[in-house]
C-alpha cells in the first residue's frame, strides 16, 4: 500500500515524457512551486521521486508506469482516454497543447481528475489547482464519452475549418478573413449554447441556397451532407427555424 502524500513545496515530481504536453506541464510544476524532474526523455533513468507523471503515448502508459513504480509513491497519467488500469490517478487537462506555451497556459482551464482512492483523487485536485485550473471528476465508465467530446470540440472543429478554408482558397478568400467569423461564433456558442448561436440558411429553412452550397461543395460533399443532417437535428431538436 502507498500512502498519499500532501502536496508541499518539497512534493518531488517526475515529469515523464518530454512531448508536447510534458515539456509545458514541467515548466508549469515548477513555476507552481514543486520539486520537479524532467521532463524525462526515454533514455533517461527514472528519478526516485514522490510522484511519476506520466505523460507518453496512451499505448505506452502500462509499460512506463510499471517501470515507474518502484521509484515513486504515486503514479498518474494525464490521458484523457486511459482508464486507472496502471496508476493511482489521473489528470486531464482539457486544452490542446503544441509545446511551445508558457507556464500560465493551465490558468482558467478545465482539468478531468480521477483517482483509485479519495486520497488519490485528492492529490489530482490539488495538481489541478496548483496550476490554476478547475478540476471536475470524470470516472473511468465515462471517459470514452468525455474524450470524444473533447475530440469533438477541438479535433472535428479543425476538420471543419479544412474544409472552410479549403473552399474560401477556391473562391480567394484567406484564412485571416475566415478566423473572426470563427471566433465570434464560438463566443456565440460558448454564452449560449449551439441552438441559440445558429444562423444561416439551414436555420432560415433556406433550401435552395443550401441546395447550391452542397453543389459547390466538391469532393466535401459527403461531409457537407453529414453536416447539414447534423445541423437540421439541432434545429428540430430545439424547435428552431
Ligand atoms: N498534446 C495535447 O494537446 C494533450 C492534451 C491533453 C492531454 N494530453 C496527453 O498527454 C500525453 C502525451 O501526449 P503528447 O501530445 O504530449 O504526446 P507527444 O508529443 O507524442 O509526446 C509523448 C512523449 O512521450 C515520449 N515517450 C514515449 N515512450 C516513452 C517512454 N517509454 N519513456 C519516456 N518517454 C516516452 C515520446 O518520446 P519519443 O519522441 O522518443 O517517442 C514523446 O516525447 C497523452 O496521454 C495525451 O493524451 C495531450
Amino acid at each position: 500500500m502507498h500512502s498519499t502524500p500532501a502536496l508541499t513545496p518539497d512534493t518531488t515530481i517526475a515529469v515523464i515524457g518530454a512531448g508536447r504536453l510534458g515539456g509545458v506541464l514541467a515548466r508549469a510544476l515548477r513555476a507552481a512551486g514543486f520539486d520537479v524532474r524532467g521532463p524525462l526523455r526515454r533514455e533517461d533513468r527514472a528519478p526516485d521521486a514522490d510522484i511519476a507523471l506520466l505523460c507518453v503515448p496512451d499505448s505506452a502508459i502500462p509499460a512506463v508506469a510499471f517501470a515507474a513504480r518502484p521509484h515513486a509513491r504515486l503514479v498518474g497519467h494525464v490521458s484523457g482516454a486511459t482508464p486507472l488500469t496502471d496508476v493511482d490517478f489521473s489528470i486531464h487537462p482539457l486544452q490542446t497543447f503544441t509545446g511551445s506555451e508558457g507556464p500560465d497556459v493551465f490558468r482558467g482551464i478545465g482539468a478531468a481528475i480521477d483517482g483509485r482512492s479519495d486520497g488519490d483523487r485528492e492529490v489530482a485536485d490539488q495538481l489541478a489547482r496548483a496550476l490554476g485550473a478547475t478540476p471536475f471528476p470524470v470516472d473511468d465508465a465515462h471517459r470514452a464519452e468525455y474524450h470524444a467530446a473533447a475530440s469533438f470540440a477541438s479535433n472535428f472543429v479543425l476538420t471543419v475549418l479544412d474544409a472552410a478554408e479549403r473552399l474560401g482558397r477556391d473562391a480567394g478568400v484567406e484564412r485571416a478573413h475566415l478566423a473572426p467569423l470563427v471566433r465570434q461564433t464560438v463566443d456565440n456558442w460558448a454564452a449560449s449554447g449551439a441552438a441559440s448561436a445558429l444562423t444561416g440558411p439551414i436555420v432560415r429553412g433556406d433550401d435552395d441556397t443550401v441546395a447550391r452550397q452542397r453543389a459547390a461543395s466538391g469532393d466535401l460533399q459527403p461531409l457537407f451532407d453529414a453536416l447539414a443532417t447534423a445541423t437540421r437535428d439541432i434545429v428540430s431538436r430545439e424547435g428552431r427555424g
